[in-house]
């Protein structure tokens, strides 16, 4: 097991009806910027739960925050948080509301000239506004980690940061909160928060038993809850442990003495840059491709993946582990993501830009570093 530093500073209050919590978790009398998206919160009664609980605070809104944000409406409300002398800012909505608001807690009291910069040249950030949650998607597990990602139209780039300083302080969990995701956003959930786990897991062996077996179970979850997390009408506990089931994927519990990978999200992420995929439709194509690339370097933990989470024992290695490869990709067509590049029309060059693109930026991905521009080219090619 490698050696590793764990630290996770949110809190996280989980349960039907818990947003009224934000009573207790936020001081009356705060400046509250209240930031979400197209309005998914207003038409699911979650903002009139919110407003209710903030009724004490000072509150300002800022909406229109995208699916992907982008960096030019992000700073939009850096401008607003300066202007109204925000406290704090409550993040309501998925993964796209809350990865925007850390880029703005970080860029409100940047002083190291374009807040870009923090994404595209690792800028220290001090002194970021705190930040609460009210997560509205499973999916990312931005509500308890370090990370967001953000887009700048200008140049067609999707860039990540990762700093300590802007984990949320608390993130709110209430299962019911999902109920009005519309059944693509659950696949897409799904999908990313078993890729999130994969990023972690399949390596090579680390003498980690406990964080393999970790990874497992959220896997399994996701396999089994599946058909009831996707039911109509929603089944509570199923959304329930699918929620919880994203929190873990990317809290950093599993990535804890553990190598990781990270190269479909990376591959994926130029994908939805170039052609506006949704986040998860990208990791459905990508993540079957790098496995049939990779599968010498992977195969010790394809072989227990197949294994212990399909029950996968019969037939020799190369058969087991073409097989858990194809059963993984349809996991992801079962709950409605395609898993190739084709079904998206996509032309074939994209193979060659995506490479290019990653390796003007000096990528080395994977666990081994061993994935270039010619691998991702090729990674590209099996995914048609
Ligand atoms: O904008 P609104 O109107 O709220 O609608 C959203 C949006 O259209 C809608 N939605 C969210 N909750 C809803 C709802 N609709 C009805 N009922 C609800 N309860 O869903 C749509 C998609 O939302 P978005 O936030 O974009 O989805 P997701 O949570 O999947 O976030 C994706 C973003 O997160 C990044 C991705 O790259 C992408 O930009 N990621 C962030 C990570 C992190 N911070 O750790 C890791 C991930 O790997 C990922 O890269
Ligand atoms: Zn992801």
């Amino acid at each position: 097991m490698n050696n590793f530093t764990y630290h996770n500073p949110t809190r996280i209050v989980f349960g039907k009806g818990m947003i009224r919590e934000i009573s207790n978790l936020i001081p009356a009398g705060s400046r509250v910027l209240l930031t979400y998206g197209g309005g998914s919160i207003k038409r699911n009664g979650v903002h009139a739960q919110v407003m209710k609980a903030l009724a004490g605070c000072q509150v300002e809104e800022f909406g229109g925050i995208e699916p992907n944000p982008r960096y030019e409406t992000l700073m939009k409300a850096v401008a607003q948080a300066r202007k109204f002398n925000a406290g704090l800012l409550l993040a309501v909505g998925g993964g796209s509301v809350l990865d925007g608001t850390k880029f703005i807690a970080a860029a409100v009291r940047f002083e190291g000239g374009d807040p870009w910069d923090i994404l595209a040249r690792d800028k220290p950030v001090r002194n970021p506004l705190p930040i609460g949650c009210v997560m509205t998607l499973p999916a990312t597990g931005s509500e308890m980690n370090c990370y967001a990602v953000v887009s700048r139209d200008s140049t067609q780039e999707k860039l990540a940061f990762a700093n300590p300083l802007v984990y949320p302080q608390f993130s709110i969990l209430d299962p019911e909160t999902t109920y009005s995701l519309p059944r693509k956003q659950v696949a897409n959930g799904i999908v990313d928060a078993f890729v999130h786990v994969m990023e972690q897991y399949m390596t090579y062996p680390s003498a980690a038993p406990l964080q393999d077996r970790q990874s497992e179970a959220v896997l399994r979850t996701l396999i089994e809850e599946a058909p009831r997390i996707l039911a109509d009408p929603p089944d509570y506990d199923a959304r329930a442990a699918f929620m919880w089931c994203a929190t873990n994927g990317l809290n950093g519990w599993l990535a804890c003495g553990v190598p990781q990978d990270w190269a479909t999200h990376m591959i994926g992420h130029e994908i939805t840059a170039l052609h506006g995929l949704d986040h998860a439709q990208t990791l459905a194509i990508v993540l079957p491709a790098v496995w049939k690339h990779e599968k010498e370097r992977k195969k010790a933990k394809l072989l227990q993946y197949a294994s212990r989470v399909w029950s996968l024992d019969s037939g020799d290695e190369d058969s087991r582990i073409a097989q858990v490869i194809e059963k993984t990709a349809a996991f992801f067509r079962s709950v409605g993501l395609p898993t190739s590049l084709h079904d998206y029309q996509l032309p074939p060059e994209i193979a060659k830009t995506v490479a290019g693109r990653l390796s003007r930026r000096g990528a080395k991905l994977g666990e081994h570093e061993a994935i270039s521009g010619k691998e991702v080219e090729e990674i590209l090619r099996l995914a048609y």
